[in-house]
């Protein structure tokens, strides 16, 4: 650039710069096979530290460092991640450098196995992976675990880091067996594009510039491979995606639905459908700050008008009309397990794709895969980590694309609905076929009407508590009641539903949570039968005991806490059980080795250890005669 005028000089360097592409990449790796080395080696080695960092990183090495007199680059990831173990948790860092061809963001994850979680959070939005191996150590399970959550998050590209290549005296047949194993692997995976490079973190070796210590190795450094390498999906372009992020309403006049283009392009006056209402208009405008646009494309954000006065709302998906997603509410999807709680088939999570957030169930675990050989294995709950291809139902129909299709449009993650925290992570492969097949049959004798003949309140009345408790005690006062007042009811007991519908089902959490699905959905029958019913199940799960509750109207389901205390139902131990379970010859007993976890906002709660049950029959009655329709 000799000779030229700066200013263009200036504008020359800040035009490339503008323009110069973004590649998203993690890393990942066990604890020790030196990534923290090896980012801190790529931020200093492109000059991305500044002075005093610099200063105070040899100031550190010689204090606290392994590397003798040299800086140990561990130390300045390292210090990061110790101040996010004190609780200011970020659970994946990213962080930012530069060359003179392209920008980077690196997610690095932390390698523990806990950290699972925070490597599919990096892998969701990278187009490339750093895997790292200790050329001591060869492929370990984490390798393999961590390759295979890389390939389920679509990533194609992966760079085999083999690191530590001075500790095996750069050797090159070292190097050799290792990627040979990890090409089968990636074969395995459908990990498309492998570039293996062996390297020292630690002493720079093929790091920023091929190294002299490996003559034997002629392919590029690792930042040589990060700037050139080509990871533009080849997918063909499904058509114009519109997540809609938020509907921005300043006044009366403007509606403007704003979002990051997913897929396509779009330009006034083209024809779009509103997706899951699937309602059709055109595009007004695009607009921005700085004026309308004639046209955007993928990866910009933007807030469009439409013709119309469609009803659109925050989650909905704006598409080409020509070529829209599908709606679905039913799926084949992969999932990644990261709750400390188990995975329940059955139990009602929040989904949340896109912008858009759902209830969802894990209805079938087809079969959970070990990830080490890929093998098929059959289960009925996932615990933390496990990954498993699973069908989904959702509580009503969403626009999705397969995650091979659109990481937008098909990845999505589970929600807890009590923590909020994060527990699952996964990929939509296909809708099933059966949720397009089945229509709701409308009926003409609707539950008002059958109410009406009966001349009563269809009501849930839910009795929980521990076994015990004297929940069917007071259920079986109560219909007695409710019979003498001309009231039609049933009981739905769960020691006699546990004889037949249910006969197939133990105690373990799994089915004690199938059990709660079903009879609440008998429950949920009966009462559009016109009927008053009494349910009386332990149900000592709240997830389940919301999902039975979910399934009513407003006012139709009155939650009933039977409250006695584990001591007083123990002693009491009216059907020899409790001893039993002392005993270790019942397994998974409430209250003993598996948990009760206590109502907290029931309709009615009864101290059942000091209250008789003419008492408390009396109370649930009472309750009902003050509801607004009464009982
Ligand atoms: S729930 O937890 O799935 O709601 P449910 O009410 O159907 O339980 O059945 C509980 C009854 O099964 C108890 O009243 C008791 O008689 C019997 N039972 C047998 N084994 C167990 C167990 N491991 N835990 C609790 N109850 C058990």
């Amino acid at each position: 650039m000799a000779g030229m005028d700066p200013a263009a000089t200036v504008a020359a360097y800040l035009h490339q710069h503008e323009t110069k592409g973004l590649l998203r990449f993690i890393t990942c790796g066990s604890v020790d096979d030196g990534k923290s080395t090896l980012i801190g080696r790529l931020l200093h080695d492109t000059k991305r530290l500044f002075d005093d960092q610099l200063a105070a990183l040899e100031r550190d090495s010689r204090r606290h460092g392994t590397q003798g007199q040299d800086i140990d680059f561990a130390l300045l990831v390292d210090g990061l991640a110790a101040e996010r173990e004190q609780g200011i948790t970020i659970d994946v860092a990213y962080r930012f450098f530069d060359t003179e061809r392209r920008k980077f963001i690196v997610a690095d994850c932390p390698g523990h196995e806990q950290y699972t979680r925070n490597m599919a959070t990096g892998a969701s939005t990278a187009d490339l992976a750093v895997v790292l191996v200790d050329a001591r150590k060869g492929l370990l399970t984490q390798t393999r675990r961590h390759s295979y959550i890389v390939s389920l998050l679509g990533i194609r590209h992966v760079v085999l880091a083999v690191n530590k290549m001075d500790l095996v005296g750069h050797d090159q047949s070292v190097f050799d067996d290792i990627v040979a194993g990890y090409r089968e692997l990636a074969a395995q995976l459908g990990i498309g594009h492998v570039q293996a490079i062996p390297l020292s973190a630690l002493r720079g070796d093929n790091v920023t510039a091929n190294s002299p210590a490996m003559p034997w190795y002629t392919g590029p450094s690792l930042l040589g491979h990060l700037e050139t390498v080509d990871v533009r999906r080849d997918a063909a372009d499904p058509g114009f995606r519109l997540p809609v992020q938020w509907v921005c309403r300043p006044d009366q006049d403007f509606r403007g639905f704003a979002g990051t283009v997913a897929a396509g392009d779009v330009e006034p006056g083209d024809a779009v459908v509103v997706l899951p209402s699937g309602r059709r208009t055109q595009v007004a405008r695009i607009v921005t700050p700085a004026g309308d646009l004639p046209r955007a494309g993928r990866g910009q954000p933007v807030v469009l008008t439409l013709a119309d006065e469609v009803d659109v709302s925050r989650g909905d998906v704006i598409a080409a009309a020509a070529a829209p997603p599908q709606v679905a509410d039913q799926f084949a999807a992969h999932l990644l397990w990261m709750g400390e709680q188990p995975l329940l088939p059955g139990r009602p999570y929040w989904l949340k794709i896109g912008a858009r957030t759902v209830g969802a169930q894990v209805t079938e675990i087809k079969h959970k895969v070990d990830v080490n050989t890929q093998a098929e294995l059959a289960a009925k709950h996932l615990d933390l980590n496990e990954v498993a291809v699973c069908n989904l139902g959702l509580d009503q129909p969403i626009a999705f694309e397969p995650y091979e299709t659109s990481r937008a449009l098909g990845g999505f993650i589970l929600i807890d609905r009590q923590t909020n925290a994060t527990v699952g992570a996964g990929t939509l492969d296909f809708a099933l076929r059966r949720a397009a097949n089945i229509h709701w049959q409308p009926l003409d004798v609707d539950k008002a009407a059958r109410a009406r003949s009966l001349g009563q309140v269809p009501r849930c009345l839910w009795f929980t508590g521990l076994s015990g408790a004297g929940k069917s005690t007071v259920a079986n006062l109560l219909d007695k009641r409710l019979h003498a007042m001309g009231r039609h009811t049933y009981i739905l007991d769960g020691d006699n539903v546990r004889h037949g519908l249910n006969k197939d089902l133990g105690f373990t959490a799994e089915d004690r949570v199938e059990n709660i699905r079903r009879v609440a959905e008998v429950a949920k029958l009966m009462v559009d039968a016109g009927l008053i019913v009494l349910v009386s199940f332990i149900s000592p799960f709240r997830a389940e005991r919301r999902l039975a509750r979910d399934l009513f109207a407003d006012g139709e389901f009155v939650e009933v806490f039977v409250d006695t205390p584990l001591a007083v139902a123990e002693q009491r131990d009216v059907k020899g059980l409790y001893a039993k379970a002392r005993a270790g010859q019942i397994k998974n007993f409430t209250g003993i080795d598996s948990p009760y976890e206590v109502p907290e906002h029931p309709e009615i709660h009864l101290l059942a250890d000091r209250t008789d049950a003419e008492a408390m029959a009396d109370a649930i009655i009472a309750h009902l005669n003050a509801t607004p329709t009464g009982l």
